[in-house]
């Protein structure tokens, strides 16, 4: 058998910057060509100072991509053209100049433009020294564009080309290959995969001012959401009143009560093939709502509340309806609650979070999860939200592969 590299055919654009650490990306370039890659490289005006075009033109056999409003490049291949051939776009070196560019969504080169208009996933190799690194201005900017989903690969620690030691040296060509492979197969991990995840709390008017409602950041199912993007997944967010921006390549519906949060989820479920109920839903809701402020009046007031429906439950009811999977919150007893949820709502995974504790659970940007599905659990660790996410994925995968295949 031979393997294949997931490299192989892939259509890469290597977009070099005005940074010493330029003259690693020949070798870049030449080992992913080895791999089986296409690679296309487009340069910046600054990249040129430092090595030239004729030597990415020799090792890739392609013509170099530099100016925005250059005829004849646009003819051969136009910047849109350029960003629609691309599976991936590697910034290596990224100066600090250039993610400063890229962060505030600037399209005055064709770097700048081509990364505006691609859908494919981008990721940043950053090169510099290590005060422009550590630099506030540098940081917010990574944080910026990680949170539009650029991937950040290093910078590495140690020796610079200006004399000094610390953090800001691009990564080796071989480990900036082994990332940008990595960053392949999870992008595709989910390809083909329709998934709907409901997030937040829900709203259930009194009056014009007031409402009931769950505690819940959203940020659990917010960054299920993101994961599943990441993974390749076509993702739909349902999402209660949060104070979260949407994930990149996220289709994101704002709603406000359970009922219209279950409105939304039914008219969005056909051909979903996994539903993860992540909203914190309010299961009740006051009986009758009043059209004008309720005035505090005596010192007892009495609310009528009803039942709202159980989305979850109404999901995992239809006939040949999606994978779903429950999230349970729950002080004490967590595994036989969480488990007579799984059988009495039909589902196929549940996830139970311990909360009360002082770590983890509602506005926190971490969290523990106990996995469990008929005949089987897992654990998964205290961590951040954004890692315990592509674990939960991870999980669900495979259950819902063996489900599809119980051969696998
Ligand atoms: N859920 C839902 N619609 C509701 C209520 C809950 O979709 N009206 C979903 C939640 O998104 C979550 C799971 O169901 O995935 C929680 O189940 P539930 O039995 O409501 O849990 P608790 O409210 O914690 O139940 P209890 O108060 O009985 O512990």
């Amino acid at each position: 058998m031979i393997l294949m590299s997931v490299l192989d055919k892939k259509h890469i654009i290597v977009a070099v910057t005005g940074s010493i650490a330029a003259y690693k990306s020949a070798d870049l370039v030449r080992q992913l060509g080895t791999l089986g890659a296409e690679v296309r490289v487009v340069m910046t005006r600054g990249a040129c100072e430092f090595i030239t075009p004729m030597t990415f033109q020799a090792l890739t056999g392609n013509p170099v991509h530099i100016d925005l409003l250059d005829s004849s490049a646009e003819a051969s291949m136009g910047h849109i053209e350029l960003a629609r051939w691309a599976d991936t776009i590697l910034i290596a070196p990224a100066s600090a100049n250039t993610l400063a560019r890229l962060a505030a969504g600037m399209a005055d080169d064709l770097l700048t433009t081509l990364c505006l208009a691609t859908s494919a996933p981008l990721a940043i190799a950053p090169a510099m020294n290590r005060l422009m690194w550590q630099n506030e201005a540098t940081q917010s900017n990574v944080a910026r564009l990680q949170r539009r989903g650029y991937n950040c690969l290093g910078p590495a620690s140690g020796e610079q080309a200006c004399g000094e030691v610390g953090a800001g040296r691009m990564l080796e060509p071989a480990e900036l290959v082994d990332g940008l492979s990595r960053l392949l197969t999870a992008a595709s991990a989910m390809k083909g995969i329709k998934l709907m995840v409901t997030a937040g709390p829900t709203y259930e008017d009194i009056d014009p001012v007031r409402y009931i409602g769950n505690r819940s950041s959203g940020k659990m199912g917010y960054a299920v959401a993101a994961a599943a993007a990441h993974l390749g997944a076509d993702v739909t967010l349902v999402s209660g009143p949060v104070a979260l921006a949407p994930p990149p390549g996220v289709q994101c519906k704002k709603v406000r009560s359970a009922r219209d949060m279950q409105r939304c989820v039914l008219s969005h479920i056909a051909d979903v093939d996994i539903f993860i109920a992540a909203a914190a839903v309010a299961d009740f809701r006051p009986t009758t709502f009043s059209e004008q402020k309720i005035k505090k009046g005596e010192s007892e007031q009495l609310l009528t509340l009803t039942a709202n429906p159980d989305i979850l439950r109404t999901v995992a009811d239809q006939v040949d309806g999606p994978f779903t999977v429950g999230f349970a919150a729950e002080t004490q007893a967590v595994e036989q609650y969480a488990r007579s949820k799984l059988v009495d709502k039909k589902l196929d995974m549940i996830c139970a979070n311990r909360v009360g504790g002082t770590e983890g659970g509602f506005e926190s940007d971490k969290n523990a999860l106990d996995l469990y599905w008929q005949g089987g659990g897992e654990a998964l660790p205290m961590g951040k939200k954004t890692l315990l996410a592509e674990q939960l994925l991870v999980a669900v995968m495979r259950r819902y592969q063996y489900k599809i295949k119980p051969s696998n």
